[in-house]
């Protein structure tokens, strides 16, 4: 078998494993990634589309902001809107006024993109296209991941210390003796589309109607994400594309305003989870396998999270990392489980409150309580505020 050296084994090129050799590296740490999929797959899987403001700053402090600052969109908040009684009503919640935080437009896609181009700069070792990853010897100070490269070499890679980066699909949530889950399915799920149109609103429309919740986001000033609640186990097949523009206009019908509709590009339909498994980092021997990203958590996409929480992730693992490995000092490393899991928890709770004041259930009593709760955080400072804090995102650390 073919024997490579690290000192930091990632599995998984998503953003969080890249942006966890992105930093390491800014700080002399060698790393070396493995991923299932190709490069081009993982840059172009559509998928988050919201910077907080603490994300946009780390980008911005470890290099990685130029393309973000020419090309991305900072908005300073949302809109919200619902259907009541025949009528309509659309809310703009300024984040920058309520809690001096904003949010930038900037795709997934595009962070990817932008790791990707970092890590070929300074020749990061990513073996793209393997299988069979599997983790071993993790309870001693030598771990290792085995996999078969895209060209069939069986390959053991030997480090100090594994961190899993690998997704919600991933082996390394799997390989963490003793975990706790907590976990939350939703009765609905998303229909995403993308469409080559320009935005009909100049900040993001999140809005609750009767037929269910729909989502008005944006990728540039010529293309547009949408959002449409539909059943589990909905079909694409139900949905032509005159059905979808018919829903989206009903759902944010609003006197005075149009939707404008486009050529659909890619349309897909997602689940809602919530999920958290705890420690993120491995009790056995040295414990030197850690979980970051949506290895160790989902969450509903409704809050904007997903990215946002996997790039807090890394942000505190890295130094950790970084002082146990060059400086022998592993105080930040058996803290970062505990830290980590406080934002965890944090935004798992708003994404879950987003989610189920947002989403229709069919229960009346149920939609006079997200009534009222939409009315309240529209017109409270303090209800407004509350949302913006935490939709535009708590700095690193807290
Ligand atoms: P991932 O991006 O999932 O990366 C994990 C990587 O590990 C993948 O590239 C995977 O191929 C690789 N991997 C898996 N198994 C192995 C293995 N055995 N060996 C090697 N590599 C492996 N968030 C939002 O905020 N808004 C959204 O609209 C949104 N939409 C989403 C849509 C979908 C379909 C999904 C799945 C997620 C969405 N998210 C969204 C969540 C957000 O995209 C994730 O939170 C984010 O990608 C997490 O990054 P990550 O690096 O932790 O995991
Ligand atoms: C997106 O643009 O894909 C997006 C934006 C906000 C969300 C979810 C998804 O809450």
């Amino acid at each position: 078998m073919h024997e490579e050296r690290t000192q930091v084994a990632i599995i998984g090129a998503g953003p969080a494993g890249m942006l966890l050799a992105h930093l390491l590296h800014g700080e002399g740490v060698d790393s070396v990634v493995v991923e299932t999929r190709s490069e081009d797959y993982v840059a172009s899987r559509i998928r988050a589309g919201i910077l907080e403001q603490s994300t946009v700053d780390l980008l911005r402090d470890v290099g990685l902001g130029g393309r973000l600052e020419r090309e991305g969109d900072e908005h300073r908040g949302i809109y919200l809107q619902w259907h009541d009684a025949g009528h309509s009503e659309r809310h703009h919640l300024d984040f920058v006024d309520l809690t001096g935080r904003s949010v930038w437009v900037y795709g997934q896609t595009e962070v990817q993109k932008d790791l990707v181009a970092a890590a070929q700069e300074r020749g990061q070792v990513v073996h793209y296209e393997v299988a069979d990853t599997a983790l071993h010897d993790l309870e001693t100070d030598r771990p290792s991941v085995t996999f078969t490269t895209a060209d069939g070499t069986a390959t053991r890679l030997v480090a100090d210390v594994v961190v899993g980066c690998d997704g919600s699909f991933g082996p390394s949530r799997a390989a963490v003796p003793d975990p706790r889950t907590w976990e939350r399915t939703y009765p609905y799920s998303w229909l995403g589309i993308l469409a080559d149109v320009a935005p009909s609103t100049d900040e993001l429309i999140y809005a609750w109607h009767p037929d269910g919740f729909a989502l008005h986001s944006m990728r540039s000033s010529s293309v547009s994400r949408f959002y449409l609640q539909v059943p589990n186990d909905t079909s694409l097949d139900d949905w032509s594309d005159d059905r979808i523009w018919d829903g989206l206009a009903a759902r944010f019908a609003l006197d005075g305003w149009t939707l404008a509709t486009g050529p659909i590009t890619d349309r897909s339909v997602l689940p809602m989870r919530s999920y958290v498994q705890t420690p993120m980092r491995s009790t056995e021997g040295g414990g030197r396998l850690f979980l970051a990203g949506d290895a160790a958590h989902i969450v509903p996409p409704t809050g904007a999270k997903g990215l946002n929480l996997a790039v807090a992730d890394v942000a505190l693992l890295a130094p950790a990392l970084v002082a146990w490995l060059r400086k022998d000092d592993a105080s930040l490393a058996d803290a970062y489980a505990d830290t980590a899991v406080r934002r965890v928890w944090r935004c798992t709770h708003f994404s879950w409150w987003m989610t189920t004041m947002l989403h229709a259930s069919g229960d009346p009593f149920e939609e006079q309580l997200q009534l009222s709760q939409l009315r309240w955080v529209t017109s409270s400072e303090a209800g407004a505020t509350g949302l913006a804090e935490n939709y535009a995102g708590l700095p690193i650390g807290l």
